[in-house]
C-alpha cells in the first residue's frame, strides 16, 4: 500500500502514527477531529452490561491513559527536535522545564502525530482536537507552533454536568476543543450551525423589512445594525446545550469515552460540507464516523484496539445497515491465517480481543491487564455472548480463546465452565490450531444443548477455527443476539449544506 487520497469511507485498525504515514496522501483531507486519550492518568475500562444490568464485573482495559518516557518517546523527541522548526524549540524548552515524564511522553506522542495530520489537512481543512485541561495549555502551544497561531479560530468549551462532583475544588465538568484551520481559507458554514432564537426571551421589538423579514435593530454611533432572526444566531463558543451521555443514555454503546453524535454533529457541520472527507484518527466507538455517514460526508476512522472497531461494525450495521469490505473498506485487521498467527505472536490479548470481535462476542473478565499480570477473574472465560430464545431470561454463551497447543481437556473445562455459570448454555471454543479427534470425540460425548422453545438442539460445545471464521463461520443458536448493544436506526441526511462565511 502507498499514500493516496482516501475517497471511499474506510476504517482503519492499528497506530495511526503508522497509517497516517504508510496511507493518507498529504492534503487530502477536509476536516479532522481527534478525541485523543487526555493523559488524564487513569486506565478507562470499557464497561460491557452484563444481562442483569451491572456493569462492574466485565471491565476491561480499553487504553491506558498513561504516559512513559520510554526509548520510542526518546527517539520521536530526538526526531521532532531535529526537525528543527518552532516545534522542535517548544518541545526542548519543554522538557527542559518538566523533564521527562508522563507529561512530556504524552506531548511527544501527540506532537509526532499531529505533524502528520497537518500535512494530511487540506489548505482549505480544519482540525479540531478534542482535550481537557490537563495537557491543554500544552496542546495549544504545540497547534500554535504547527498551524501557525494566526490560524487559530476557537477554544469551544464543551460543558457537562454528568460524572462525579469534586468536594475539593470546584466540579471540573468542561471539555476544550481547539479548532485551527490549516490556512486563512480554511471553511465556516455559518447557516448550519446557526441556531433560530426563541422570541419569547427577546428584549427588543421585532420589526419586518419591506420583503416581511423580521429582524432586531440596534444604533451604535448612529448607524444602524439589523439582526435578521430568519438566519438565527451562531452559539458562543461555550457549548452548554449539548448534553454529554448519562450511563443509562440510549445512545450509549458501552465505550466509556463515547462522545455524543450532537457533538460531532455540529463541528463536522461547521466546517465540512456533503461529499468532503473527514478523519477521526482516535475514533473509538465511532462517534465521528456516525454523524458523517448521518450527514453525507465521507469518513476514515482509525482506532488502535479492536474493541473499538468490533463496536463500529455493529454500529454502522445497526444504525445503516452498512457491512465491512461490502460498504466500506476495512484495512489493518487480520484477513488471513498468517495474519492471525502474526498478531497472535505479537500481542495475544489484542489477538484474543480480534477473536472475540469475529463474533462478536464482548470481552468479560480482567483479561488484557498486563498490570494485573494475571489471567484474571474469568475463570476460565474469555468473552460471552447472550441471546434470546424466549421471553424468559437472556441465555449466555461462555466463550474461550486459544492462540497455542490445544487438547481434550480444553474442551472439558469449558463444558465445566458452561455448569458452573449462571444462564450459561453454550461454549464456543477458538483455537488458531486445527483441533484434534479426540477434541471432537469429547464435544460428542458432552451432547446438545436443546432449546424447548424452538424444539432444536444445538452442539453444546462448538469448536471454531481461526480460518473458519475467517471464511465466515458462525455460532448456531436460536432466537435472537443480543450481545452487543444495537444503535438506533439512522436515516440517511444528504440534504444542502448552508452558506459559507
Ligand atoms: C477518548 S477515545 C475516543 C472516543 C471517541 N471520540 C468516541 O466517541 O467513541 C480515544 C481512542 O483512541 C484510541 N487510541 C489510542 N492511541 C491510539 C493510537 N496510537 N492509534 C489509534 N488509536 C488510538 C483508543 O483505543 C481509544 O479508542
Amino acid at each position: 500500500m502507498y499514500q493516496r487520497a482516501l475517497t471511499k469511507n474506510t476504517l482503519f485498525y492499528g497506530d495511526n502514527l503508522d497509517i497516517l504515514r504508510q496511507y493518507v496522501a498529504a492534503e487530502s483531507i477536509d476536516l479532522i477531529y481527534l478525541d485523543p486519550p487526555f493523559n488524564s492518568n487513569r486506565n478507562y475500562n470499557v464497561l460491557y452490561k452484563e444481562e442483569s444490568g451491572s456493569e462492574s464485573t466485565s471491565q476491561i482495559k480499553a487504553f491506558e491513559d498513561t504516559w512513559h518516557w520510554n526509548r520510542e518517546t526518546e527517539e520521536q523527541y530526538r526526531a521532532l527536535v531535529a526537525r528543527g522548526a518552532k516545534l522542535g524549540t517548544l518541545l526542548e524548552a519543554l522538557v527542559s522545564v518538566n523533564g521527562r515524564n508522563q507529561m512530556t511522553a504524552y506531548l511527544v506522542m501527540m506532537a509526532i502525530r499531529l505533524v502528520e495530520l497537518h500535512r494530511v489537512l487540506k489548505p482549505t481543512g480544519s482540525l479540531y482536537l478534542h482535550c481537557d485541561p490537563t495537557a491543554s495549555h500544552y496542546l495549544k502551544m504545540i497547534l500554535d507552533c504547527l498551524f501557525g497561531a494566526e490560524h487559530y479560530q476557537n477554544e469551544l468549551v464543551w460543558c457537562y454536568e454528568t460524572g462525579g462532583r469534586a468536594k475539593s475544588n470546584f466540579p471540573r465538568k468542561h471539555d476544550i476543543i481547539f479548532w485551527f484551520g490549516k490556512t486563512k481559507d480554511c471553511k465556516f458554514y455559518y447557516d448550519a450551525v446557526a441556531l433560530q432564537r426563541d422570541p419569547s426571551t427577546m428584549h427588543e421589538p421585532i420589526l419586518t423589512d419591506e420583503d416581511d423579514r423580521p429582524y432586531q435593530r440596534n444604533v451604535k454611533n448612529g448607524k444602524e445594525y439589523r439582526y435578521y432572526l430568519d438566519k438565527g444566531v451562531l452559539p458562543n463558543d461555550w457549548w452548554i446545550d449539548l448534553q454529554a451521555l448519562n450511563p443509562s443514555a440510549k445512545e450509549r454503546l458501552g465505550y466509556p469515552t463515547q462522545k455524543p453524535l450532537t457533538l460531532l454533529e455540529r463541528i463536522l457541520q461547521a466546517s465540512s460540507n456533503p461529499g468532503d472527507i473527514v478523519l477521526d484518527p482516535f475514533c473509538g466507538c465511532g462517534t465521528t464516523i456516525h454523524a458523517a455517514q448521518k450527514l453525507g460526508r465521507i469518513w476514515v476512522g482509525i482506532d488502535i484496539t479492536p474493541l473499538a472497531t468490533t463496536l463500529i461494525k455493529s454500529r454502522l450495521y445497526s444504525a445503516f445497515k452498512l457491512e465491512a469490505k461490502k460498504d466500506y473498506d476495512l484495512l489493518g485487521e487480520p484477513v488471513t491465517l498468517a495474519d492471525a498467527q502474526h498478531l497472535a505472536l505479537q500481542d495475544r490479548y489484542q489477538f484474543q480481543w480480534w477473536a472475540l470481535g469475529l463474533l462478536p462476542a464482548y470481552p468479560y473478565g480482567g483479561q488484557g491487564d498486563s498490570k494485573q499480570g494475571k489471567k484474571g477473574s474469568d475463570k476460565g472465560i474469555d468473552g460471552i455472548m447472550t441471546f434470546r430464545d424466549s421471553g424468559e431470561a437472556e441465555k449466555r454463551i461462555i466463550v474461550q480463546v486459544k492462540s497455542g497447543k490445544v487438547s481434550s481437556r480444553d474442551i472439558r473445562d469449558l463444558s465445566g465452565t458452561i455448569e458452573r455459570e449462571k444462564n450459561a448454555v453454550l461454549g464456543v471454543f477458538i483455537t488458531l490450531e486445527p483441533p484434534s479427534r479426540n477434541m471432537e470425540l469429547e464435544i460428542l460425548e458432552i451432547g446438545p444443548w436443546r432449546s424447548t422453545v424452538w424444539q432444536k438442539d444445538y452442539p453444546k460445545i462448538q469448536i471454531l477455527t481461526i480460518e473458519q471464521l475467517l471464511n465466515g463461520a458462525k455460532v448456531q443458536f436460536p432466537g435472537t443476539d443480543t450481545t452487543l448493544k444495537q444503535a438506533q436506526r439512522e436515516e440517511p441526511n444528504l440534504g444542502e449544506q448552508k452558506a459559507l462565511l
